[in-house]
């Protein structure tokens, strides 16, 4: 505790290196993968379906049995419980496909051997006969089939749509594609599963969700939930596709190290992971929106279908999402917006930063595009005409009121920091000498809204223990996945205690320690964890402060709490020393916190409530070349200004926002993915699947913090979550790209580019505004 003497302030508010950063670099940093092995460890290996819809007519696992290093093969019947892991409860999502198989990538059978090459080659020896049966894959063939839904859709609507959209000046329909996303996370799925005395499991797993490895555990297992321990120590990242897609692995290794009694660990490779998970939904909207001639939106009726894949799984909150950010941060007189989360024969998609908003929000961006070139205005200037007000104008399809709206100092502060006017003028005069290089420019807001929409989600617990040399040790309900949730975590703990950060110990997620948790989701890691921890350090401190009272005889009132310890009247008492004498007077230095966040409550059959405690708020302008005759492009200049409310730390803030901002650039512009006509993913690694690299970040980058912005609602710190809601500024990319395009037909053309604007996509896009001027 040397470096106590040296620090003399709170950590709290202050840019504190992530815990793991060192490590990480040094490669000293755990995963699961990375630990010791326990002795007799086998290796799990997944046999996968090669039709996209069938039934399974045999299998014929003789071969597979007998190859070498093979210890034994588990079908769907060797579950001993239930065979599923569907997080929705829908019972639709077997760990292995028995009678039929209902996407390419399907996993049917398991082999496990005693290392993992041998059991990986040894899955590739089945002989499975199918009989096909009609598969739809993508949303258009899902519609043209009847539309089948995974789960039930939502519908939010306020006022007369059917007279705001009949009494505008003007009305205009259109559609709108959104692309899905592969999470690529560094670190694959991947789980251990360690057998202990009687029914008792272990499980390290690389999750978002701990708590529901354990339920799903002990599901298939058919054992009690306090039979499962599962430790998470941190993820190589997660983005969404680790809140429920590493149910099946832990289960499969838990079904296996139960059955053979030993270790199991199974770990698919990234081709594997990329055909068996879900992603990102893509959906496809359509739009009809009336305005007037001064850009005001009257009314607003739209329609967002998605591929939701093979099973329910997150689609249903998904796909509410999406509704609940179709307004971003605009107010419509009357509105209705419905969801279609449809079936496909293809992976069940998931949760991916931002959780559906961000495609919400796109859809709407687009409309305001469609309106503004309809006017031949700069879209900026419709949303302006928009926004949501302060005292009117401020309640949502879902009849929330915007309390806390600072969407107009938001964008007025970047219009201004990135001279947006004065550029987007530079632009439009480039282009009119430019012959071959076109430019675009964009500047588009972002309001996210925060909570789980499941108001229940809402809760977190943490477990504190001062020991009586004053070090501490942190236990919470949330999962590190780079985000730097544990170090600001550690930061309010820190604070709440008065000793600097380095006397956090930080630990992994268990659910033998912290209970019934949340996903680490929705943002709301440091919201509902940081509360937690803050809750049972509060409890320790009362202790704490009583014990001070008698000892040093001075009245409750006399005891203040400071930087490195307590001041009892004349008296100064380090944190060290008095955690000692408590434990010598046998006061309890532990405790349990919990926290659930107030106000937010939400029925989803009336489409009414208030799902979100607050909305946090952002702004990005972005600047493009393109070139009209390959189609290729740069991104020369991006600014961006997030509200984060008062930074518990600044440094992982603006980490989060350049992260969240470019894998968002990423989605909507190179990654794309691509099912052949037998529903197989032929994008399944990195050489066909172009996630954005270091090169690909704009040469100019400005990304500010809107450092004057303070939680209107107690959040820890009066902090706003910042982990989803920069995905959606990239698309200002979108639209300067589209502006670009535009410019050839002298703006005059809507460019309606599909997303992700691939360049293909920009070249389509342009030869479509010369036919378009040319007729
Ligand atoms: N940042 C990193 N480095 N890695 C991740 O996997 N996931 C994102 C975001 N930022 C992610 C990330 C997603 S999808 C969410 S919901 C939040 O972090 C979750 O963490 P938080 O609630 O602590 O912000
Ligand atoms: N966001 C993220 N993850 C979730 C949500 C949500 O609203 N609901 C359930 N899981
Ligand atoms: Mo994040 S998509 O809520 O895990």
């Amino acid at each position: 505790m040397n470096k106590q003497s040296t620090i003399t302030a709170s950590p709290l508010h202050v840019s504190t290196p992530h815990d793991s950063a060192i490590k990480q670099v040094a490669g000293r940093a755990e995963y699961v993968d990375d630990l010791p092995e326990p002795e007799g460890l086998l290796h799990a290996y997944l046999g996968l379906s090669a039709r996209a819809h069938a039934e399974i007519v045999s299998m014929d696992l003789d071969a597979v049995k007998v190859a070498p290093g093979v210890v034994g093969v588990l079908v769907g019947a060797d579950i001993p419980a239930e065979n599923d892991v569907s997080s929705a409860h829908k019972h639709d999502e077997p760990v292995l496909a028995e009678k039929r198989v209902s996407y390419f990538g399907h996993p049917m059978f398991c082999v496990v051997g005693t290392d993992r090459e041998a059991a990986r080659r040894a899955a590739h020896l089945a002989r499975i006969t199918y009989r096909d049966l009609d598969h739809v894959t993508d949303i258009d063939a899902s519609l043209a089939a009847g539309g089948t839904l995974v789960t039930e859709p939502l519908t939010l609507e306020r006022g007369d749509v059917a007279a705001g959209l009949a009494g505008a000046e003007h009305r205009i329909q259109g559609k709108v594609r959104i692309g899905g996303q592969e999470h690529f996370y560094l670190e694959s799925q991947i789980a251990m599963a360690i057998p202990g005395e009687g029914e008792e499991i272990t499980i390290q797993t690389s999750s978002q969700h701990p708590t529901e490895i354990q339920v799903m555990v002990a599901q298939v297992l058919g054992i009690p939930h306090a039979a499962v321990t599962v430790n998470m120590r941190r993820m190589g990242g997660g983005f969404g596709g680790k809140e429920t897609q590493g149910n099946l692995f832990a289960a499969i290794a838990a079904v296996a190290a139960r059955k053979f009694n030993r270790a199991v660990k199974i770990r698919p490779d990234r081709d594997d992971d990329f055909q068996i998970t879900g992603k990102r939904h893509d959906f496809l909207v359509d739009y009809d929106v009336g305005f007037n001639s001064d850009g005001k939106i009257q009314g607003v009726a739209a329609s967002f279908a998605a591929r939701s894949g093979y099973s329910a799984d997150l689609s249903g909150p998904v796909t509410d999402r999406a509704l609940f950010h179709a307004d971003n941060a605009y107010w419509y007189p009357a509105v209705k917006v419905s969801s279609l989360p449809l079936f496909t024969n293809t992976c069940s998609n998931t949760a991916f930063r931002g959780f559906g908003g961000p495609q919400g929000l796109i859809a709407c961006e687009r409309w305001i595009e469609h309106i503004a070139y309809t006017l031949g205005k700069d879209p900026l200037e419709i949303r302006k005409a928009n926004f949501y007000g302060t005292d009117t104008d401020n309640v949502t399809p879902y009849h929330q009121t915007v309390e806390d709206n600072i969407m107009r100092e938001i964008v007025a502060e970047l219009e201004e920091s990135s001279d947006y006017q004065a550029r987007r003028e530079k632009v439009l005069a480039f282009n009119r000498t430019s012959k071959v290089l076109k430019k675009g420019i964009a500047l588009s807001p972002v309001k996210f809204g925060i909570s789980f929409t499941a108001t229940w989600h809402n809760q977190a617990g943490a477990l504190v223990h001062v020991y009586r040399d004053g070090s501490i040790h942190l236990s919470h309900g949330g999962t590190e996945m780079g985000q730097g949730l544990h170090i600001k975590v550690a930061q309010v703990v820190a604070d709440a205690f008065g000793v600097p950060v380095e006397r956090v110990q930080i630990t992994a997620s268990n659910t033998g320690k912290v209970p019934n948790t949340s996903a680490t989701a929705a943002s709301s890691g440091t919201d509902l964890n940081g509360a937690a921890a803050l809750d049972a350090a509060r409890q320790i401190k009362e202790r704490m402060s009583a014990h001070a009272a008698i000892m040093y005889e001075v009245t409750p009132e006399e005891v203040q709490w400071e930087f490195g310890g307590i001041r009892c009247g004349a008296q100064f008492v380090p944190f060290d020393e008095l955690a000692t004498s408590c434990w010598m007077n046998r006061v309890q230095l532990s405790a349990s916190g919990f926290y659930k966040t107030p106000k937010i409550h939400w029925d989803r059959a009336t489409g009414t409530g208030r799902p979100f405690y607050y909305y946090a708020y952002g702004a990005a302008a972005a600047e493009v070349t393109i070139d009209t005759l390959t189609g290729e492009y740069h991104v020369d200049r991006a600014d961006v200004l997030e509200d984060v409310g008062r930074s518990l730390n600044p440094a992982i803030d603006i980490g989060q926002v350049e992260g969240g901002f470019i894998q968002g650039m990423g989605w909507l512009t190179t990654e794309e993915l691509w099912w052949d006509q037998k529903g197989q993913l032929r994008t399944h690694a990195p050489s066909t699947y172009k996630i954005p690299v270091a090169a690909d970040v704009p040469p100019v980058f400005n990304v500010k913090l809107a450092d004057w912005s303070i939680n209107k609602e107690p959040a820890i710190g009066r902090s706003k979550a910042v982990g989803e809601p920069p995905l959606c500024l990239a698309y200002c990319v979108v639209e300067a790209l589209s502006m670009a395009v535009a410019s050839v037909a002298d703006y005059k053309v809507p460019p309606h580019l599909d997303m992700p604007v691939t360049p293909e996509r920009v070249l389509m896009g342009v030869e479509r505004m010369r036919r378009e001027t040319a007729a």
